[in-house]
Protein backbone atom coordinates (compact mmCIF):
# COMPACT_ATOMS: atom_id res chain seq x y z
CA UNK A 1 0.00 0.00 0.00
CA UNK A 2 1.67 3.43 -1.08
CA UNK A 3 -1.46 6.08 -0.74
CA UNK A 4 -4.48 6.76 1.29
CA UNK A 5 -7.17 8.92 0.76
CA UNK A 6 -8.77 11.05 3.21
CA UNK A 7 -12.34 12.60 2.74
CA UNK A 8 -14.49 14.56 4.90
CA UNK A 9 -18.38 14.25 4.22
CA UNK A 10 -21.68 15.04 5.82
CA UNK A 11 -22.38 17.58 8.40
CA UNK A 12 -19.17 19.00 9.71
CA UNK A 13 -17.40 18.69 13.17
CA UNK A 14 -14.86 20.42 15.20
CA UNK A 15 -11.87 18.17 14.81
CA UNK A 16 -12.21 16.90 11.34
CA UNK A 17 -9.10 18.85 10.88
CA UNK A 18 -7.89 16.93 13.54
CA UNK A 19 -8.71 14.26 11.96
CA UNK A 20 -7.04 14.38 8.56
CA UNK A 21 -4.26 15.79 10.30
CA UNK A 22 -3.87 12.54 12.27
CA UNK A 23 -4.41 10.28 9.07
CA UNK A 24 -2.33 12.33 6.82
CA UNK A 25 0.61 12.12 9.24
CA UNK A 26 0.35 8.90 10.27
CA UNK A 27 0.74 7.59 6.80
CA UNK A 28 3.48 10.38 5.87
CA UNK A 29 5.70 9.03 9.01
CA UNK A 30 4.96 5.28 8.13
CA UNK A 31 6.67 6.14 4.32
CA UNK A 32 2.88 6.59 2.71
CA UNK A 33 1.61 9.49 0.56
CA UNK A 34 -1.50 10.82 1.48
CA UNK A 35 -3.93 12.32 -0.87
CA UNK A 36 -6.50 15.06 0.28
CA UNK A 37 -10.09 14.55 -1.60
CA UNK A 38 -12.34 17.84 -1.64
CA UNK A 39 -16.05 18.23 -1.05
CA UNK A 40 -16.92 14.51 0.14
CA UNK A 41 -18.31 11.98 -2.06
CA UNK A 42 -18.99 15.00 -4.49
CA UNK A 43 -15.63 15.29 -5.01
CA UNK A 44 -14.25 12.12 -5.32
CA UNK A 45 -16.80 11.57 -8.35
CA UNK A 46 -15.45 14.61 -9.53
CA UNK A 47 -11.71 13.74 -9.18
CA UNK A 48 -11.33 16.70 -7.04
CA UNK A 49 -8.25 14.76 -5.47
CA UNK A 50 -5.16 16.52 -4.43
CA UNK A 51 -1.48 15.34 -2.47
CA UNK A 52 -1.32 16.62 1.07
CA UNK A 53 2.59 17.51 2.55
CA UNK A 54 3.05 17.91 5.82
CA UNK A 55 3.35 21.07 5.98
CA UNK A 56 -0.47 21.53 4.94
CA UNK A 57 -1.42 20.27 8.22
CA UNK A 58 0.66 22.82 10.25
CA UNK A 59 -1.97 24.45 12.53
CA UNK A 60 -4.86 22.97 11.54
CA UNK A 61 -5.51 21.10 15.03
CA UNK A 62 -7.30 23.51 16.42
CA UNK A 63 -9.23 24.85 13.43
CA UNK A 64 -12.91 24.28 13.32
CA UNK A 65 -14.28 23.13 9.98
CA UNK A 66 -12.77 20.81 7.72
CA UNK A 67 -9.97 21.84 4.77
CA UNK A 68 -11.27 19.52 2.82
CA UNK A 69 -14.62 21.12 2.60
CA UNK A 70 -17.88 18.83 2.86
CA UNK A 71 -21.18 18.11 1.36
CA UNK A 72 -23.96 16.13 1.31
CA UNK A 73 -24.18 13.94 -1.51
CA UNK A 74 -27.10 11.48 -1.61
CA UNK A 75 -26.17 10.54 -5.22
CA UNK A 76 -23.61 8.47 -4.29
CA UNK A 77 -26.44 5.70 -3.15
CA UNK A 78 -26.59 4.76 -6.94
CA UNK A 79 -24.07 1.98 -7.79
CA UNK A 80 -23.02 3.67 -11.24
CA UNK A 81 -21.86 6.90 -9.08
CA UNK A 82 -19.74 4.68 -6.77
CA UNK A 83 -18.18 2.99 -9.36
CA UNK A 84 -17.38 6.22 -10.64
CA UNK A 85 -15.93 6.99 -7.31
CA UNK A 86 -13.75 3.80 -7.10
CA UNK A 87 -12.49 4.95 -10.75
CA UNK A 88 -11.17 8.13 -9.59
CA UNK A 89 -9.37 6.62 -6.50
CA UNK A 90 -7.56 3.55 -8.74
CA UNK A 91 -6.89 6.74 -11.66
CA UNK A 92 -4.99 8.37 -8.43
CA UNK A 93 -3.42 5.40 -7.61
CA UNK A 94 -5.16 5.61 -4.14
CA UNK A 95 -5.32 1.96 -2.68
CA UNK A 96 -7.83 2.81 0.48
CA UNK A 97 -9.96 5.17 2.08
CA UNK A 98 -10.27 6.76 4.86
CA UNK A 99 -14.22 8.95 5.40
CA UNK A 100 -14.29 11.02 8.38
CA UNK A 101 -18.44 11.67 8.77
CA UNK A 102 -21.53 10.56 10.25
CA UNK A 103 -24.19 7.83 9.67
CA UNK A 104 -24.70 8.77 5.81
CA UNK A 105 -21.11 9.13 5.04
CA UNK A 106 -20.46 5.86 6.40
CA UNK A 107 -22.85 4.12 4.19
CA UNK A 108 -20.33 5.76 1.29
CA UNK A 109 -17.67 3.99 2.72
CA UNK A 110 -20.25 0.93 3.22
CA UNK A 111 -20.93 0.73 -0.73
CA UNK A 112 -17.07 1.11 -1.51
CA UNK A 113 -16.41 -1.77 0.53
CA UNK A 114 -18.73 -3.75 -0.85
CA UNK A 115 -16.85 -3.35 -4.25
CA UNK A 116 -14.04 -4.25 -2.70
CA UNK A 117 -12.17 -1.31 -2.10
CA UNK A 118 -10.80 -0.73 1.65
CA UNK A 119 -12.30 2.03 3.06
CA UNK A 120 -12.98 2.96 6.50
CA UNK A 121 -15.34 5.05 8.70
CA UNK A 122 -14.27 7.27 11.50
CA UNK A 123 -16.22 9.22 13.55
CA UNK A 124 -16.96 12.68 12.75
CA UNK A 125 -20.07 14.52 13.90
CA UNK A 126 -21.53 16.65 16.77
CA UNK A 127 -24.33 14.05 16.82
CA UNK A 128 -22.77 11.17 18.25
CA UNK A 129 -25.17 8.92 16.79
CA UNK A 130 -22.63 6.19 15.61
CA UNK A 131 -23.06 2.52 15.90
CA UNK A 132 -19.70 0.80 16.96
CA UNK A 133 -18.10 3.71 19.19
CA UNK A 134 -18.86 5.85 22.22
CA UNK A 135 -18.17 8.57 20.96
CA UNK A 136 -17.38 10.93 17.84
CA UNK A 137 -15.18 13.67 16.77
CA UNK A 138 -16.84 17.12 17.66
CA UNK A 139 -19.68 16.00 19.94
CA UNK A 140 -17.29 17.60 22.74
CA UNK A 141 -17.20 20.55 21.67
CA UNK A 142 -20.71 20.49 20.82
CA UNK A 143 -21.54 20.02 24.01
CA UNK A 144 -18.91 22.61 25.46
CA UNK A 145 -20.43 24.97 22.93
CA UNK A 146 -24.31 24.67 23.72
CA UNK A 147 -23.29 24.42 27.81
CA UNK A 148 -21.74 27.92 26.95
CA UNK A 149 -24.72 29.21 25.75
CA UNK A 150 -27.20 27.76 27.87
CA UNK A 151 -24.93 29.55 30.83
CA UNK A 152 -25.80 33.12 29.55
CA UNK A 153 -29.43 31.71 28.36
CA UNK A 154 -29.53 30.95 32.28
CA UNK A 155 -28.19 34.05 33.63
CA UNK A 156 -30.74 36.29 31.50
CA UNK A 157 -34.05 34.23 32.03
CA UNK A 158 -32.91 35.03 35.78
CA UNK A 159 -32.96 38.69 35.02
CA UNK A 160 -36.25 38.53 33.59
CA UNK A 161 -37.75 35.67 35.72
CA UNK A 162 -38.10 33.81 32.08
CA UNK A 163 -38.35 29.96 31.09
CA UNK A 164 -36.01 29.13 28.29
CA UNK A 165 -36.50 26.57 25.79
CA UNK A 166 -33.60 25.95 24.24
CA UNK A 167 -33.21 23.79 21.14
CA UNK A 168 -29.69 21.83 20.72
CA UNK A 169 -29.03 19.55 17.77
CA UNK A 170 -28.62 15.87 17.21
CA UNK A 171 -30.40 15.00 14.26
CA UNK A 172 -32.44 11.85 15.75
CA UNK A 173 -30.15 11.29 19.32
CA UNK A 174 -30.75 12.95 22.15
CA UNK A 175 -26.88 13.09 23.20
CA UNK A 176 -26.04 16.91 22.87
CA UNK A 177 -29.47 17.17 24.95
CA UNK A 178 -28.23 15.23 27.87
CA UNK A 179 -24.76 16.56 28.41
CA UNK A 180 -25.53 19.87 27.45
CA UNK A 181 -28.55 19.92 29.90
CA UNK A 182 -27.28 18.26 32.66
CA UNK A 183 -23.82 20.50 33.02
CA UNK A 184 -26.37 23.62 32.48
CA UNK A 185 -28.54 22.48 35.47
CA UNK A 186 -31.54 21.88 32.98
CA UNK A 187 -35.17 22.02 35.33
CA UNK A 188 -36.39 19.32 32.17
CA UNK A 189 -34.08 17.73 28.89
CA UNK A 190 -36.42 16.37 26.61
CA UNK A 191 -34.64 13.41 23.97
CA UNK A 192 -36.47 11.87 20.80
CA UNK A 193 -35.30 8.48 23.12
CA UNK A 194 -38.00 8.68 25.35
CA UNK A 195 -41.38 9.60 25.71
CA UNK A 196 -41.94 13.05 27.38
CA UNK A 197 -45.01 14.99 29.47
CA UNK A 198 -45.89 18.26 29.00
CA UNK A 199 -48.23 18.76 31.62
CA UNK A 200 -45.41 17.11 34.10
CA UNK A 201 -42.77 19.22 32.96
CA UNK A 202 -45.36 22.46 33.25
CA UNK A 203 -46.56 21.47 36.73
CA UNK A 204 -42.92 20.96 37.56
CA UNK A 205 -41.89 24.64 35.86
CA UNK A 206 -44.74 26.21 37.91
CA UNK A 207 -43.93 23.88 41.18
CA UNK A 208 -40.46 25.01 41.44
CA UNK A 209 -41.36 28.33 40.92
CA UNK A 210 -43.85 28.52 43.56
CA UNK A 211 -40.96 27.65 45.82
CA UNK A 212 -38.89 30.64 45.24
CA UNK A 213 -36.93 29.23 41.51
CA UNK A 214 -36.84 32.51 39.60
CA UNK A 215 -35.87 30.89 35.99
CA UNK A 216 -36.41 27.53 34.40
CA UNK A 217 -34.72 25.73 31.52
CA UNK A 218 -35.63 23.15 29.74
CA UNK A 219 -33.33 21.38 26.66
CA UNK A 220 -34.46 19.92 24.06
CA UNK A 221 -33.21 18.14 21.82
CA UNK A 222 -33.95 18.48 17.65
CA UNK A 223 -35.25 15.31 17.59
CA UNK A 224 -38.45 15.55 19.36
CA UNK A 225 -39.85 18.63 17.91
CA UNK A 226 -38.90 22.53 17.73
CA UNK A 227 -38.49 24.61 20.26
CA UNK A 228 -41.17 27.08 19.26
CA UNK A 229 -43.70 23.99 19.28
CA UNK A 230 -42.85 23.24 22.43
CA UNK A 231 -42.91 26.73 23.57
CA UNK A 232 -46.52 26.49 22.75
CA UNK A 233 -47.22 23.31 24.80
CA UNK A 234 -46.03 24.84 27.87
CA UNK A 235 -48.19 28.27 27.20
CA UNK A 236 -51.39 25.99 27.00
CA UNK A 237 -50.40 24.39 29.91
CA UNK A 238 -49.87 27.94 32.32
CA UNK A 239 -46.13 28.71 31.80
CA UNK A 240 -45.75 32.29 31.87
CA UNK A 241 -43.15 34.50 30.40
CA UNK A 242 -41.65 31.53 27.81
CA UNK A 243 -39.10 32.07 25.15
CA UNK A 244 -37.80 29.60 22.60
CA UNK A 245 -34.32 29.47 21.08
CA UNK A 246 -32.45 27.24 18.64
CA UNK A 247 -28.71 27.40 18.89
CA UNK A 248 -28.57 25.69 15.41
CA UNK A 249 -24.61 25.50 13.34
CA UNK A 250 -23.16 27.13 15.69
CA UNK A 251 -22.77 23.86 17.61
CA UNK A 252 -20.70 22.92 14.17
CA UNK A 253 -17.96 25.31 15.19
CA UNK A 254 -15.32 26.40 16.81
CA UNK A 255 -12.18 25.16 17.75
CA UNK A 256 -12.32 21.74 18.51
CA UNK A 257 -11.70 20.93 22.81
CA UNK A 258 -8.36 19.20 23.16
CA UNK A 259 -10.79 15.80 23.73
CA UNK A 260 -12.00 16.24 20.57
CA UNK A 261 -8.30 16.87 19.29
CA UNK A 262 -6.88 14.29 20.85
CA UNK A 263 -9.80 11.15 20.16
CA UNK A 264 -9.22 12.32 16.53
CA UNK A 265 -5.57 12.01 16.65
CA UNK A 266 -5.76 8.40 18.22
CA UNK A 267 -8.47 7.32 15.66
CA UNK A 268 -6.45 8.90 12.84
CA UNK A 269 -3.19 6.97 14.27
CA UNK A 270 -5.50 3.79 14.45
CA UNK A 271 -6.93 3.95 11.08
CA UNK A 272 -3.59 3.65 9.31
CA UNK A 273 -2.24 1.27 11.13
CA UNK A 274 -5.59 -1.04 10.64
CA UNK A 275 -4.46 -0.36 6.92
CA UNK A 276 -1.03 -1.21 7.17
CA UNK A 277 -1.69 -4.28 8.65
CA UNK A 278 -4.01 -4.81 5.41
CA UNK A 279 -7.33 -4.22 7.45
CA UNK A 280 -10.30 -2.46 5.92
CA UNK A 281 -14.21 -2.49 5.63
CA UNK A 282 -13.98 -1.00 9.44
CA UNK A 283 -15.64 1.32 11.47
CA UNK A 284 -13.70 3.02 14.03
CA UNK A 285 -14.51 3.66 17.51
CA UNK A 286 -13.20 3.92 20.83
CA UNK A 287 -15.43 1.71 23.73
CA UNK A 288 -14.66 1.90 27.52
CA UNK A 289 -11.58 4.37 26.15
CA UNK A 290 -10.26 1.36 24.14
CA UNK A 291 -9.94 2.00 20.19
CA UNK A 292 -11.95 -0.65 18.39
CA UNK A 293 -12.77 -1.83 14.90
CA UNK A 294 -15.64 -3.83 13.63
CA UNK A 295 -17.27 -4.87 10.53
CA UNK A 296 -18.22 -1.53 8.51
CA UNK A 297 -21.30 -3.25 6.86
CA UNK A 298 -22.04 -5.29 10.34
CA UNK A 299 -22.05 -2.22 12.37
CA UNK A 300 -23.94 -0.18 9.94
CA UNK A 301 -26.68 -3.46 9.33
CA UNK A 302 -27.54 -4.69 12.56
CA UNK A 303 -26.56 -1.95 15.28
CA UNK A 304 -27.80 1.01 16.26
CA UNK A 305 -26.29 3.95 18.56
CA UNK A 306 -27.29 3.66 21.94
CA UNK A 307 -27.98 6.89 24.10
CA UNK A 308 -27.37 6.50 27.54
CA UNK A 309 -30.94 7.20 28.77
CA UNK A 310 -30.29 6.86 32.48
CA UNK A 311 -28.34 10.51 32.16
CA UNK A 312 -32.13 11.74 32.01
CA UNK A 313 -33.00 9.69 34.94
CA UNK A 314 -29.69 11.49 36.76
CA UNK A 315 -30.46 14.85 35.74
CA UNK A 316 -34.82 14.05 37.19
CA UNK A 317 -32.69 13.39 40.76
CA UNK A 318 -30.72 16.62 40.43
CA UNK A 319 -33.03 18.47 39.88
CA UNK A 320 -35.54 17.07 42.53
O1 LIG B 1 -25.43 15.80 11.58
C1 LIG B 1 -25.03 17.05 12.03
C2 LIG B 1 -26.19 18.01 11.99
O2 LIG B 1 -25.72 19.26 12.44
C3 LIG B 1 -27.43 17.60 12.76
O3 LIG B 1 -27.29 17.80 14.14
C4 LIG B 1 -28.49 18.43 12.11
O4 LIG B 1 -29.73 17.81 12.22
C5 LIG B 1 -28.04 18.47 10.68
O5 LIG B 1 -26.65 18.16 10.67
C6 LIG B 1 -28.24 19.80 10.00
O6 LIG B 1 -27.90 19.65 8.68
P1 LIG B 1 -27.64 20.84 7.67
O7 LIG B 1 -26.34 21.47 8.02
O8 LIG B 1 -27.60 20.18 6.35
O9 LIG B 1 -28.76 21.81 7.86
Amino acid sequence: MKRIGILTSGGDAAGMNASVRAIARSAMSAGLEAYGINYGFAGLVAGDIHKLESIDMDGIISRGGTVLYSARFPEFAEEKTQLKGIEQLKKFGIDALVVIGGDGSYHGAERLTQHGFNSIGMPGTIDNDIPGTDFTVGFDTAVSVALDALDRVNDTATSHQRTFIVEVMGRGAGDIALWAGIAADADAIVIPERDYDIQAIASKIKQNRANGKDHNLVVLAEGVMSAAEFKEKLDKFGVLHTRAITLGHVQRGGSPTARDRVLASRFGDFAVKLLLEGKGGLAIGIKDNKLVASDIIDTLENHKHVTDVSLQDLNDRLRF
